[in-house]
């Protein structure tokens, strides 16, 4: 989360390999602030054809961003400040708190600390970290500390070159969603709770400039509200895909009675009551690590963001006034007509505001 630091470069890209689809968002910077140049996503599932996340190989996706970079009539030699990102399993970001320690103990000691959260050696891993704050009465350390294994960001990579695109800085998904609110957003005290839904997954981020930052991911996505339509209405994945579109959540869904924290309940839940009990159970233990439960809003991005019904669902389910978030809302020119604002493009535009 860089919030202070000066930035140098001109134009930069945001690049978002998302595995329903890959969106990129093309910035310049101005005297205020960015300004849009354009930005575009296309989609990696050939149409009407039911994703399996295992095809997902990352073979499939890089003539996909060949062709986003023709869309957006890029040179790629001429891309200077590609930001990218990485997410998923074979990543990791926690603040943590420990003792201070100078430099070179430091580092050993956080890859000590990265083992437990990304179980592999520490030749196979990368490791970055920022020092939040330093305690002056106690001394301690408050330590943002990130990790991926070296294979992952191989992968992508190679991805990003195989569309003759020069990898920049690669930084992890949930920090871009972080960054897509608090780069866009009026500072206060409160905590923020940022969903990004995408297609197989939602990044959960809780922000506050005060608190404890957190992070998680929870593996339900729009996919899994499209499957739900497909079991109950018994629909191909296509015919569902274009009724979820239309009608998102069912009336009965939003009306739904709010289940109890306590009681155990066995029936079968459907995608929006998986999503919610996960978010209730991380508000639970970010209330218990944190100490803190101003809960102000809870922001929805990425594609998902868009299922109709969903924020008023969780606005009710989780007591927590929720609304979509627009990522574009500071940028200069953001209401001129024909401007997007359209939430999935928030990771993507996390990255290209990110400073170097
Ligand atoms: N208007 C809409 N209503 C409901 N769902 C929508 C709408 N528009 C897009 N979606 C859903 O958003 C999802 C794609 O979102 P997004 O691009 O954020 O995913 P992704 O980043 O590719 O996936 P992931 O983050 O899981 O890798 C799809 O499941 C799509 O059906
Ligand atoms: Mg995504």
């Amino acid at each position: 989360m860089a919030k202070t630091k000066k930035v140098k470069f001109k134009e930069s890209i945001g690049l978002d390999i998302g595995n329903h689809s890959i969106k990129m968002v093309h910035l310049k910077k101005t005297h205020h602030g960015y300004k849009l140049l354009n930005c575009e996503s296309l989609s990696t599932i050939p149409e009407g054809i039911e994703p399996v996340y295992s095809d997902l190989s990352p073979d499939r996706y890089a003539p996909i961003l060949s062709q986003l970079v023709k869309t957006m009539k890029l040179k790629p030699k001429k891309i200077k400040h590609l930001v990218s990102s990485i997410g998923g399993d074979n990543t990791s970001i926690k603040q943590i708190r420990t003792i201070f320690l100078p430099d070179e103990e430091l580092e050993s000691a956080l890859f000590f600390e990265a083992k437990k959260h990304l179980p592999i050696s520490g030749a196979e891993m990368n490791l970055d970290y920022q020092v939040l704050s330093v305690e002056e009465k106690t001394n301690n350390m408050n330590i943002l500390l990130a990790s991926s294994t070296k294979a992952l960001l191989k992968e992508h990579s190679h991805v990003v070159t195989s569309a003759d695109l020069t990898p920049g800085i690669v930084d992890l998904e949930s920090l871009a969603v972080a960054n897509s609110f608090i780069l866009n957003s009026e500072k206060d005290d409160g905590v923020y709770v940022i969903l990004n839904i995408g297609a197989f997954k939602t990044n959960m981020v809780i922000y506050s400039s005060t608190s404890k930052f957190f992070a998680r991911d929870i593996a339900y996505g729009g996919f899994n509200f499209t499957k739900d339509i497909m079991k109950k209405q018994k629909k191909s994945y296509e015919e569902a895909e274009v009724y979820k579109l239309e009608h998102g959540l069912e009336e009965r869904e939003i009306d739904s009675k709010k289940s109890s924290l306590i009681s155990l309940d066995v029936t079968e839940k459907n995608t929006t009551e998986l999503i919610t009990q996960e978010v209730k159970r991380s508000l639970r233990f970010y209330v218990k690590e944190a100490g803190s439960s101003d809960f102000r809003k809870i922001l929805l991005v990425g594609g998902s963001a868009n299922l109709r019904g969903l924020s008023e669902y969780f606005t009710e389910q989780l007591q927590i006034p929720t609304e979509v978030f627009n990522p574009f809302v500071n940028l200069e020119d953001s209401n001129r007509p024909g401007t997007t604002n359209d939430p999935q493009f928030a990771v993507a535009l996390g990255l290209a505001m990110r400073p170097e």
